[in-house]
C-alpha cells in the first residue's frame, strides 16, 4: 500500500495471513481516507493503528498478542504526550476471540470481525467517545460489499480483487467457515466494474481472490449466474488486463469451464494453486475434503490436457489427527508423482472449535516436526529443480517493483517466480520477454532476449512437473 504521511491524522495497518488482508487491508484504508487517515510506514506517530489479523494457526494468533505487548508502550508514550492512539484489532482473531482479546488486553479500543470494516467510521466515533472498548463481531445481514467506496486508485501493476468469501466447506480443521463466514459472491457486474477500475489504474495483472474462489457463482443482471470460468474470460477482455490468476481453489469444485479457461484464455497463467492437503484418502476423508487422491491425480491430468505447460503449488498439513507413517507416505508418493514447484506445508495445528482439535488421535509434536522436515525437504528439491529446469528458457516477466540497486527490476514470471533483472527504470510496469540465465532456491536471474538468444528458444510451452 502506498503510504501518505501528509494526511491530517496517521493510520498504521499490519496484515497478518492471507492475500484476502491484504486486499482487505486496503479497502479499510479507502473507507477512512475520507475522514482524513492517511498510510504512514511505522504504528509509532499513529493516530490509529489497525492490526489485521489471522487465526489459521495457533502461532499466526499469538503473534497479535506480542504485538499488542509492544503497542501497549507506544500507546501510553503518546498519552504522556496528550495524544491519543486508537488501537484496533480487526480480521479473524478479532472474529473468533472478540471478547478473550478484550479481556487480555484490555487497553485495546476497537475489535471488528473481517465482515464489519465497512462499520469503522462509527466504530471509531465510539471509540473517541471513550465509552468503553468497541467490539463487533457479527455477520450483518447485508454485505459489506455494498456499503464500501469504490476503491482509490492505486499505482501498482498487479492487483487483488475479492469476487468471493467465506467457506461452505468445513474442513475439519479449519476456523475459516467461523471466522470469515457462509460463503457469499459478488455479482459479476461489481467485480466487472472493478476490474475494469483497476486497469485503468495501471494494473496489468489481476489476482481474483476468494477462500473458495473457484466456487464463485456471481449474479449477472437480468438473472442467472456465472462461475469462475466464464468469469475470467470476460476479465480477460477487458482492455489493460494482460494476465489473471486466482486463488485459492477447492479441488472437488474444479468444474468443465474453469478448465476450459485454462485452454482457452492466454491472459489466464499457467500457474495453480490447488491445495491438497494430504495424499491419504484416509486422512483426506478424517478432513472432510471431498476428494480423494485419485480424484486429485485425474483433475491435474485434465488442467495437463487443457494447458500442458501449467504448474502446480499446493498446501500441505502434516500429522493430522490419526495420520500414521502409512498415510504420511501416501502424501510422499503424491507429490513425487505430481511435482510441485512451490508450496506451503504446515504441521497440523489444533484450532478451537474445530471437529479435529477434538480427536483422541493427536499426533505427538515430534514427528510432526520430523515429517515437516521429510516433506519441506522433498518439495524444495521439486522447486529447486523446476527453477534449475527454467535456466535458458524465455518468460514474459511482469516487472512491477524496483530492485535492490538502481538499475535492477524485479518481476514475476508466468510461474509467480520472482526475477531479477538489470534493466533501465522506464521498464517498470512492462511486460518483457526475458531469457532466465540463473536460478536460485527462491527466485530467477534474467537478461534482455536479444536476437541472437532467440534461436529456437521458445520453449515455454514445455510441460513442467
Ligand atoms: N481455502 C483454502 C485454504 C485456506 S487456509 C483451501 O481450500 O485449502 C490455508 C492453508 O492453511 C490450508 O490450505 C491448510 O493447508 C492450512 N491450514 C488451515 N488450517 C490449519 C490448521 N488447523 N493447522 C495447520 N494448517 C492449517
Ligand atoms: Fe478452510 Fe477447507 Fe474452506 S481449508 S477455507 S474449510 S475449503
Amino acid at each position: 500500500m502506498t503510504s501518505n504521511s501528509q494526511a491530517a491524522k496517521k493510520l498504521y495497518i499490519k496484515s497478518y495471513g492471507c492475500q484476502m488482508n491484504v486486499y482487505d487491508a486496503e479497502r479499510m484504508s479507502d473507507v477512512l481516507r475520507p475522514l482524513g487517515y492517511g498510510l504512514v510506514d511505522t504504528p509509532d506517530d499513529a493516530d490509529l493503528v489497525i492490526l489485521n489479523t489471522c487465526h489459521i494457526r495457533e502461532k499466526a494468533a499469538e503473534k497479535v498478542y506480542s504485538e499488542l505487548g509492544r503497542l501497549k508502550f507506544r500507546k501510553s508514550d503518546r498519552k504522556a504526550a496528550g495524544k491519543q492512539m486508537i488501537l484496533a484489532v480487526g480480521g479473524c482473531v478479532a472474529q473468533a476471540e472478540g471478547e478473550e482479546i478484550i479481556r487480555r488486553a484490555p487497553y485495546v479500543d476497537m475489535v471488528f470481525g473481517p465482515q464489519t470494516y465497512h462499520k469503522l467510521p462509527e466504530m471509531i466515533a465510539r471509540a473517541h467517545r471513550g465509552t468503553g472498548n468497541v467490539l463487533e463481531t457479527d455477520f450483518p445481514a447485508d454485505s459489506k460489499f455494498d456499503h464500501l467506496p469504490a476503491p482509490e486508485v492505486r499505482e501498482g501493476y498487479s492487483a487483488f480483487l475479492t469476487v468471493q468469501e467465506g467457506c461452505d466447506k468445513f474442513c475439519t480443521f479449519c476456523v475459516v467457515p467461523y471466522t470469515r463466514g457462509a460463503e457469499y459472491s459478488r455479482a459479476v457486474d461489481d467485480v466487472l466494474a472493478e476490474a475494469r477500475r483497476l486497469a485503468a489504474s495501471g494494473a496489468r495483472e489481476l489476482t481474483l481472490l476468494g477462500q473458495n474462489v473457484n466456487n464463485y457463482h456471481g449474479l449477472i443482471a437480468g438473472g442467472g449466474e456465472w462461475g469462475l470460468g466464464r468469469l475470467i474470460e470476460e476479465v480477460a477482455g477487458i482492455v489493460g488486463v494482460d494476465r489473471i490468476r486466482y486463488t485459492t481453489s477447492y479441488p472437488a469444485e474444479v468444474d468443465d469451464q474453469l478448465i476450459a479457461a485454462h485452454k482457452n484464455v492466454p491472459e489466464l497463467m499457467p500457474f495453480l494453486h490447488l491445495p491438497v492437503q494430504s495424499g491419504s484418502d484416509r486422512v483426506l476423508q478424517g478432513m472432510n475434503r471431498r476428494h480423494g487422491a485419485d480424484d486429485y491425480r485425474r483433475l491435474v491430468d485434465r488442467l495437463k490436457v487443457a494447458r500442458p505447460d501449467i504448474a502446480l503449488s499446493s498446501d500441505f498439513i502434516v500429522g493430522f489427527p490419526g495420520e500414521t507413517d502409512r498415510d504420511f507416505q501416501d502424501t510422499l508418493d503424491l507429490i513425487d508423482e505430481i511435482g510441485f514447484v512451490q508450496a506451503y506445508s504446515f504441521k497440523y495445528s489444533p484450532r478451537p472449535g474445530t471437529p479435529a482439535a477434538v480427536h483422541e488421535l493427536q499426533v505427538p509434536e515430534d514427528i510432526k516436526s520430523e515429517r515437516l522436515k521429510v516433506l519441506q525437504d522433498m518439495l524444495n528439491v521439486q522447486q529447486r529443480a523446476f527453477n534449475d529446469d527454467c535456466v535458458g528458457r524465455r518468460f514474459d516477466v511482469l516487472l512491477d517493483r524496483p530492485g535492490r540497486h538502481d538499475g535492477q527490476l524485479i518481476g514475476r514470471s508466468p510461474y509467480m517466480q520472482a526475477v531479477h533483472v538489470e534493466i533501465g527504470p522506464e521498464k517498470l510496469g512492462e511486460i518483457v520477454d526475458l531469457e532466465i540465465v540463473s536460478a536460485h532456491g527462491n527466485s530467477l536471474g534474467a537478461r534482455l532476449a536479444t536476437a541472437e538468444n532467440t534461436e529456437g528458444e521458445i520453449m515455454e510451452t514445455r510441460a513442467t512437473g
